[in-house]
């Protein structure tokens, strides 16, 4: 009796490890090829040190690689007969880049592992990572072990990737499509703490929003007018090169520059949290990492799925 529930019980937690834990691990490349994670971290900060947007675009193709079916490369994969490249989707074109440091990336890091053992899934979780770190934000163990998709959808990405103008029901409800909750919502859009966004995203918020700081509004039509300027940037807060609080700070005065970010702080649910992060540098840091893991975690493959790709824009 006592064997029987014991092995019941090993049964079960055999399965819920199995099922939960997936088989991402912080070690996965430490006996493989222990050299890949500096090699990323030195390419990140040159890059960085070069463009410090670079740092903010690095992060955001983890964020839009892991929404569209999970954090399996696809966002790298240039269009062919079969497909057509998520980079052509609604909220990439034109949009997302830092594909050339994710090549440049790639090439050292299959260079000094001797081979290509690392995925482009995984070199955009550490990629992310060490932007975070190079504009003075949190660090935290990447989990590893992804491995690259052969197919990539733009119908797909076109229906998921969230849109600036979405309100908070809408934004949440996006979130928890991907098992993310409104936690995960507050802190990584965080994210926005670093970067930078086009007149014509944010131009509609600036000119007719009601929820807006005047002053701020009038700021940002000087560089944003009513017509032309589409790709005129703004950063998203007064520290675009640095990761602080501010884009929380700013929310609480109503200078937030997307529709979706004053979202967060609007008289909904989410108040509390802007608030206390905009208070808190350590409670925002730690809630990110944390996040930014979780996020890391959505629909993984791993073990025999996929593959690793030679070149991250194209399957081999
Ligand atoms: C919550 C919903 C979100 C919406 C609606 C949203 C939307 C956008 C938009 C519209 C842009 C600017 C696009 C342009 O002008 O071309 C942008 C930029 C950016 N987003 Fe988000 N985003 C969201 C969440 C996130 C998350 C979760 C992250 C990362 C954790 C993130 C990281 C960034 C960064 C770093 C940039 C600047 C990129 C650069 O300067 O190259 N965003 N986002
Ligand atoms: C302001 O809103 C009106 C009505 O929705 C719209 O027609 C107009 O284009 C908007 N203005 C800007 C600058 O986006």
């Amino acid at each position: 009796m006592a064997s029987r529930s014991n092995f019941l019980l090993h049964a079960f937690l055999w399965l819920a490890l199995a099922t939960t834990a997936f088989s991402l691990s912080p070690k996965f490349y430490d006996r493989v090829c222990p050299q890949a994670l500096p090699a990323i971290k030195r390419i990140v900060q040159a890059a960085v040190h070069k463009e410090s947007r670079m740092g903010a675009s690095l992060l955001r193709l983890h964020f839009h690689d892991c929404f569209v079916n999970g954090c399996d490369g696809s966002l790298l994969l240039d269009s062919t007969p079969a497909f057509e490249t998520e980079k052509n989707a609604r909220g990439n074109l034109n949009s997302v880049r830092g594909f050339e440091v994710v090549d440049e990336i790639k090439a050292e890091v299959d260079r000094v592992c001797g081979r290509p053992v690392v995925s482009c899934a995984d070199i955009l979780a550490v990629a992310a990572r060490d932007s975070v770190v190079a504009l003075g934000g949190p660090a935290w163990k990447v989990r590893l072990g992804r491995r690259d998709s052969t197919m990539a959808s733009r119908a797909l990405a076109d229906s998921v990737l969230l849109s600036a103008s979405m309100d908070l029901p809408a934004l949440i409800n996006n979130f928890k499509n991907q098992g993310l909750n409104q936690r995960d919502l507050v802190a990584l859009s965080g994210g926005h703490t670093i970067g930078l966004s086009r007149c014509l995203i944010f131009r509609n918020r600036i000119y007719n929003a009601t929820n807006i700081d005047p002053a701020f509004a009038k700021q940002r039509r000087a560089t944003c007018p009513r017509t032309g300027g589409n790709t005129n940037l703004a950063p998203f807060d007064s520290t675009p090169a640095k990761f602080d609080t501010a884009y929380f700070s700013n929310l609480v005065k109503q200078r937030g520059l997307l529709t979706s970010d004053q979202a967060l702080f609007n008289g909904g649910s989410t108040d509390k949290l802007v608030k206390t992060y905009s208070l808190n540098p350590d409670t925002f840091w730690n809630d990110f990492a944390k996040s930014m893991i979780r996020m890391g975690n959505i629909k993984p493959l791993t073990r025999k799925q996929g593959q690793i790709r030679i070149n991250c824009r194209r399957a081999n």
